[in-house]
C-alpha cells in the first residue's frame, strides 16, 4: 500500500472511514479491521458525531477491538469534532473541543488521537478558543497533530493566525461524483461554464503549497449521500469507463476510482466507508495502480465534467 505524509508520519494513502459500523457485531468489526491491515491500511477515521448517538461508532470500535498497545501504535487513529447533535449548528469553541476530545477517547479505549480534525468550518469561530484548546490537548498528551475539515484555504489560514501548530490534513468531500476540486481549475475564465465557479478558494494548489494533506471523504458516492458511482443514477458514460480502465488495470470499477483520486500528485489520500471486507480489498487495489494522464482525464469527463 502506497503511503504519504501525515503530518510527522508516514500514513496509508487508503484510510477506512468508521461512519456505518454501528450495525456491525463484534466479530465483522474485527474482519473489516484485520483485511484493512493486512492491505496496510493504517488510517482509521472517526467522528464523534457517528452512529446514533455521541461516539456511538467509536465505542463499537474501541469495543469490538480492544487493541493491545502494539496494535494501537501501528494505526492512526483519527477523529473529529465540532458539528453539535444536541443543539443547532457547528461549535469550536475551546470547551466543546476539549469535551468531545475526551469522550472520543473513552469511546475509543486509548489515550490519544492521532489526528483530531475540525469537522466543519464554525462561521462563529474563535481562532484563540481554538488555540487554547489544542493547547491543551496538546500538552496533556491526548492529541499528537491537529487539522480540519471542509475548510477552505482562508478559512485555515484564519485558524493559522492564532493556532500553534501546523494544520496537517483537510479532509473534503471528493471524486468522481464531486470532483469540483480539480475540475474548476480546468475551466478557469471559461465564460458560461457553472465549472469554472471558484468556490473552494483554489484548495487544491493551496494545500499543495502549505503542505496539508487532502483527504477525500465519500470517495464513492455521488453529490451530498445522493447514490453511488456504481449505480443507476450515475451516467452510464462514467460507469463504462470505470469498468473498462478499471478492467485494463485489472481493478473493478471502485478500484479504478481510486485509482482515479490517488493518480492525483497532491497524494489525496481516499476515505472509504464500506462495511464489507472484499470492497475494502478492492478499493484498495485501485491505490497502487496507475492510471496515464489520457485514462485520468478521460475518467472526469465521463463524470460529466467539462474538459475544455
Ligand atoms: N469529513 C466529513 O465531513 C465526512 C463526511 C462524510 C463521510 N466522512 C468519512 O468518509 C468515510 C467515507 O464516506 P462514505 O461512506 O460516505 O463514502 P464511500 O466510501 O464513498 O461509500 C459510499 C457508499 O458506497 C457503497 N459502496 C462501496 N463500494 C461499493 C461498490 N463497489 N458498489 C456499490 N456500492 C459501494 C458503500 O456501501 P457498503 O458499506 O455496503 O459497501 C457506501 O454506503 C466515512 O466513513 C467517514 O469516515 C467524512
Amino acid at each position: 500500500m502506497r503511503k504519504t505524509r501525515l503530518g510527522k508520519r508516514d500514513a496509508s494513502m487508503l484510510g477506512l472511514g468508521m461512519m456505518g459500523i454501528e450495525p456491525l457485531g463484534d466479530a465483522e468489526i474485527r474482519e473489516l479491521f484485520g483485511t484493512a491491515r493486512a492491505l496496510g491500511v493504517d488510517v482509521f477515521d472517526h467522528a464523534d458525531i457517528y452512529g446514533s448517538e455521541w461516539h456511538a461508532c467509536e465505542r463499537r470500535f474501541g469495543e469490538a477491538l480492544r487493541l493491545a498497545p502494539d496494535e494501537r501504535d501501528a494505526i492512526v487513529i483519527q477523529s473529529k469534532c465540532g458539528i453539535r447533535r444536541d443543539a443547532h449548528g457547528f461549535d469550536c469553541s475551546a470547551e466543546h473541543i476539549v469535551r468531545q476530545v475526551e469522550g472520543s477517547l473513552s469511546a475509543l479505549r486509548t489515550d490519544r488521537l492521532d489526528v483530531l480534525l475540525l469537522h466543519r468550518p464554525d462561521a462563529l469561530v474563535e481562532p484563540d478558543e481554538v488555540a487554547r484548546a489544542f493547547d491543551a490537548l496538546e500538552s496533556a498528551g491526548k492529541v499528537v497533530a491537529f487539522g480540519v475539515s471542509n475548510h477552505t484555504p482562508g478559512q485555515i489560514e484564519l485558524l493559522r493566525s492564532a493556532v500553534r501548530q501546523p494544520l496537517v490534513a483537510d479532509q473534503v468531500q471528493f471524486g468522481l461524483g464531486h470532483a469540483g476540486l480539480v475540475a474548476q481549475g480546468i475551466a478557469a475564465n471559461m465564460e458560461g461554464v457553472a465549472q469554472s465557479a471558484v468556490r473552494d478558494g483554489g484548495l487544491v494548489d493551496w494545500a499543495r503549497l502549505n503542505g496539508v494533506r487532502l483527504q477525500a471523504w465519500s470517495p464513492f458516492r455521488r453529490g451530498f449521500f445522493e447514490g453511488s458511482l456504481f449505480d443507476d443514477g450515475a451516467p452510464s458514460a462514467l460507469r463504462d469507463t470505470l469498468a473498462r480502465v478499471g478492467a485494463s488495470h485489472g481493478l473493478t470499477a471502485s478500484g479504478a476510482a481510486t485509482a482515479w483520486i490517488s493518480r492525483h500528485p497532491a497524494e489525496i489520500q481516499t476515505v472509504v466507508g464500506t462495511t464489507r471486507p472484499e470492497r475494502l480489498r478492492e478499493a484498495a487495489a485501485g491505490i497502487d495502480a496507475r492510471l496515464s494522464r489520457s485514462e485520468w482525464y478521460e475518467m472526469l469527463g465521463a463524470a460529466g465534467y467539462t474538459i475544455p
